[in-house]
């Protein structure tokens, strides 16, 4: 067993990207999204303005054609591939990246590797 925590089937993140709570902190702030056979995974929270978490309801976290990652906040666009914003007023910022691992079909959180400091 890795390093992490558990944060779902990979199969899961088949229907659309999924929030999750892996530190029972009351809200999601991890977001994973598969996309093209690959796993991405960022911290749920918009460079733009303060701690503002990304979806307006529950796991809304792509744009309407699906092809980016939206803040409701202000309308923010990022790229899921990189996080990068590319339309909207933190244009050219990023959502910071979470390591996360794909093992026997399952995506862990990495919460600690040698010389990391732990999230
Ligand atoms: S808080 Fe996300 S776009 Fe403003």
């Amino acid at each position: 067993m890795p390093a992490g925590i558990r944060l779902c089937d990979l199969s899961e993140l088949a229907e659309g990207p999924l929030g999750f709570d892996p530190f029972n902190e009351g809200q999601d702030s991890v977001l994973v999204i598969l996309r093209d056979g690959n796993v991405y995974a960022y911290t749920d929270v918009c460079p733009h303005y303060g701690n503002t978490t990304l979806p307006w309801k529950k796991n809304a976290y792509l744009n309407n054609r699906g092809n980016r990652i939206v803040c409701a906040a202000h309308g923010a666009l990022f790229t899921i591939e990189n996080g990068l914003c590319v339309s909207g007023p933190c244009k050219g910022e990023s959502l910071t990246p979470v390591p996360v691992i794909i093992e026997n079909n399952t995506v862990w959180l990495v919460t600690s590797r040698a010389g990391e400091n732990e999230l």
